[in-house]
C-alpha cells in the first residue's frame, strides 16, 4: 500500500461492497487506506488480515458514537466514502457533519451502490437521496455513485455466499433490460473515479452488462443446465405492485428494518423489471457520468463470462 498520497477512509469497508472498494484501493497503489470497523468487529480475522496489508484500522460505531468521537475517527481522512449496511442510511448524517467539521475539503461518497430509480418510487433510493440533499446543504465536494444490480445475485442462488431467495423469483414479463456489475469490479472503478477531477460533484454509474431477466435466465440456462428452473417461481406486475403497497403501509406504519427490507425487495423488483429504470441509458439522460466512457481501459466482464469465471466453465468458443 502507498505511504503517501490522500488517505481514504472507507466506511463499511468490511462489508460486501467494502471490500471490493477496500481492494480496488490497494491495488491502485495511490493511496494511504483506512477502515473504520465496530468494537464487535475489531478482532475479526478480516481485520488483521487488513492491517497485515498495512491498512490503518480505525474503530468506531456511526449509529452510537458522537460527534466529538466522529470528529477524532475522521482526523486527516482526504475521502471518506460509505458503504456501510443498508439499514444505516440515517445515520450518516452524524458522519458528514463531523467531516465537515474537520475539513470541509473532505470529498464524500455516501452509501448508495444501487441500482437507478428516479425520487419517488423506491423508499430506500428516497432515503439515500435524502443524504444527497443533506451533504449538498453541508456544501461537501461529493460523488454518488451507483453500479447496477450485483451480477452475483441476477440469478438464483448460482453464486456460492450469494443464496438470495428472492432472486428465485421472475417478474413480469422478464423483458426490461437493466445493468448488472461483478461486485468485485466495482472497487477497480471506484479508485479511478475518486482522483478525477471529472468526477467532483457528479454522480457516477458503475456497469458491466446489460440484459433483461430472460435473458439473464437464459444465459444461466445455457452455462449451468436447467435443473434450477424448477424450484423458481413467477410473480406477475400486478401482484409485485399489490405486495409493494401492502409492505409500503406496513413500513409506514412501522419503519423498522424487517418492514424496510420486505419494501426494498418490493419496490427493487419493480423499479427494476417493471418500470425498467435501471438501464444505461435511462440514467444517463437523468445525469449519470459512464463509468466505462470515462474508463475504457478497465476491463469489464459480461454476465455469461462472470458466469463462467465463477463456476469455472470454459468459454464456448475456446
Ligand atoms: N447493487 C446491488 O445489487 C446491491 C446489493 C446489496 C446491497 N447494495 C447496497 O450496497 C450498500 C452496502 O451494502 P453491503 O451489503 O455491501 O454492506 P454489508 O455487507 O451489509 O456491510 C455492512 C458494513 O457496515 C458496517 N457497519 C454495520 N454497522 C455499523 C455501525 N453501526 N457503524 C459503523 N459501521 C457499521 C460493518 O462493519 P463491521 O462489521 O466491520 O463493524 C460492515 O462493514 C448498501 O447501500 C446496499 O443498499 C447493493
Amino acid at each position: 500500500m502507498a505511504t503517501s498520497g490522500p488517505l481514504v477512509l472507507v466506511v463499511g469497508g468490511t462489508g460486501r461492497t467494502g471490500k471490493s472498494i477496500v481492494t480496488g484501493l490497494l491495488k491502485h497503489g495511490k493511496f494511504r487506506v483506512a477502515v473504520l470497523t465496530r468494537p464487535v468487529s475489531a478482532n475479526k480475522p478480516y481485520i488483521k488480515e487488513l492491517a497485515a496489508k498495512g491498512v490503518e484500522i480505525r474503530i468506531g460505531d456511526i449509529s452510537t458514537d458522537g460527534h466529538a468521537k466522529l470528529v477524532e475517527i475522521l482526523q486527516g481522512v482526504d475521502v471518506l466514502i460509505s458503504a456501510i449496511y443498508a439499514g444505516l442510511i440515517h445515520d450518516q448524517r452524524k458522519l458528514f457533519a463531523a467531516a465537515k467539521d474537520v475539513n470541509p475539503n473532505v470529498r464524500v461518497v455516501p452509501d448508495d451502490w444501487a441500482t437507478y430509480t428516479p425520487r419517488g418510487i423506491r423508499q430506500l433510493a428516497d432515503d439515500k437521496y435524502a443524504i444527497h440533499d443533506y451533504i449538498e446543504e453541508l456544501g461537501l465536494p461529493h460523488t454518488y455513485i451507483d453500479v447496477g444490480w450485483w451480477m452475483q445475485i441476477t440469478v438464483p442462488g448460482k453464486v456460492p455466499g450469494f443464496e438470495l431467495d428472492t432472486a428465485w423469483t421472475f417478474y413480469g414479463d422478464g423483458d426490461k433490460k437493466f445493468a448488472v456489475t461483478d461486485l468485485n469490479h466495482i472497487g477497480d472503478f471506484v479508485a479511478r473515479i475518486i482522483e478525477d477531477p471529472r468526477t467532483l460533484n457528479q454522480w457516477v454509474y458503475i456497469w458491466e452488462d446489460e440484459l433483461t431477466q430472460a435473458e439473464a435466465w437464459a444465459t444461466a440456462t445455457r452455462v449451468l443446465g436447467s435443473g434450477w428452473l424448477q424450484e423458481t417461481v413467477q410473480v406477475s406486475a400486478d401482484e409485485l405492485l399489490q405486495r409493494a403497497t401492502e409492505f409500503r403501509a406496513k413500513y409506514r406504519e412501522n419503519p423498522d428494518l424487517t418492514s424496510l427490507y420486505g419494501l426494498a425487495v418490493a419496490e427493487y423488483a419493480y423499479s427494476i423489471h417493471i418500470r425498467g429504470d435501471n438501464n444505461i441509458a435511462t440514467a444517463k439522460a437523468a445525469g449519470a457520468l459512464d463509468a466505462r466512457e470515462l474508463y475504457p481501459d478497465i476491463r469489464v466482464s459480461t454476465f455469461e463470462e462472470f458466469l463462467r469465471r465463477v463456476h469455472g466453465k470454459r468459454e464456448e468458443n475456446s
